[in-house]
């Protein structure tokens, strides 16, 4: 029996000093945005959960459908000694993969890498727990920035699911990528969860949905500002906007002000000027097909190596090695 390890590359010092840093530096500029990542408090994170519940929210079901299905492949293919998963968030689907290498007899230590410490730690005991024997090394970290210091023994089979790698941008997609790719020797592993290109209308109620949680989600990210940085936002005067930008083919989430409003941060010594019906960026979702990620992966020292999707081909898992 081996007592699970966390080692924590994020303080909670370094995490407020760069959400201070992004909320300056979002809500000062024309239009206004903030990154994703600051949904994911404790009651962020409960309120994804349900979203993965809804009937209009497909990808964690499809994605779990993918993996249920090829699990036992992705073991045989890659024969790996070390899983790691970025953004491991509670580790649940991860579990199907656990146990397809432990079937395949390679496994020796799991790697779950997450921003949330409080996150981390529950999903860590409750592994150590269902998994007795196997060693787990927890890292609090920001996959934008710790990756050159994932541990674990090559084989590496490296995770990255949910659909996540759709909140960056283009750019900051390409360089997510070959920063991962360097860390990696070549013939380790990448498996990349990727939401698909679909019709609208089962897109944007998937963001937003007839109870709307999806809507408390994204107004949460407004109580994070008031909790953290001593904000006075007024959550209820923002509505929660999704839509699908055709061009970029990513699905955009925004809060609009319903009308004119001073806001003061009042850490930051920040007051901000909201025109009635402006709106905030709070997150972009972006879609995927098959030739794109194929060509992204190649750009980035990744050869594909399988590519499945659910039976309604709405999600896909691509797997891929370092080359
Ligand atoms: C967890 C980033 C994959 O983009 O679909 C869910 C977050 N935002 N509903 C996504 C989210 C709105 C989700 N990811």
């Amino acid at each position: 029996m081996t007592t699970p390890k966390v080692d924590v590359y994020l303080t909670r010092e370094e995490a407020d000093r760069s959400l201070r840093t992004d909320a300056r530096l979002g809500l000062t500029s024309d239009p206004k945005w903030l990154p994703p990542k600051w949904f994911y408090d404790k009651r962020g994170s409960d309120l994804f959960e349900e979203i993965t519940q809804l009937r209009e929210y497909y990808p964690t079901r499809a994605e779990r459908s993918i993996l249920v299905a090829h699990a036992g492949d992705i073991a045989r293919r890659t024969g790996a000694h070390t899983l790691v998963e970025l953004g491991s968030g509670s580790s649940d689907k991860t579990r199907l993969l656990l146990d397809a290498l432990q079937d395949e007899g390679t496994l020796r230590e799991f790697v779950p890498l997450d921003v949330s410490e409080s996150a981390l730690r529950d999903a860590v005991t409750a592994l150590h727990f269902d998994y007795p024997a196997l060693a787990i090394h927890g890292v609090v970290g920001d996959f934008t920035e710790h990756l050159g210091r994932i541990p674990g023994r090559a084989p590496r089979l490296v995770v990255f699911l949910g659909g996540t790698i759709g909140n960056f941008f283009p750019d900051e997609r390409a360089a997510f990528l070959s920063e991962l790719r360097d860390t990696l020797a070549p013939g380790e592993w990448l498996l990349l969860g990727t939401d698909l290109v679909k019709d609208p209308n089962v897109l944007v109620p998937a963001y937003d949905d007839a109870d709307g949680v999806t809507a408390e989600f994204n107004r949460n990210v407004l109580a994070v500002l008031n909790r953290e940085l001593g904000g006075d936002f007024d959550i209820q005067n923002f509505e929660h906007v999704a839509v699908w930008d055709t061009r970029n083919e990513w699905i955009e989430m925004r809060l609009r002000s319903t009308s004119d409003a001073k806001v003061t941060l009042a850490d930051l010594n920040l007051d901000i000027a909201l025109e009635a019906g402006e709106e905030i960026r709070t997150e972009i979702s972006a879609k995927f097909r098959r030739d794109g990620i194929e060509r992204e992966l190649d750009t980035a020292g990744f050869s594909l190596d399988s590519w499945w999707t659910d039976s309604e081909g709405l999600f896909a898992l691509s797997l891929a090695q370092a080359r």
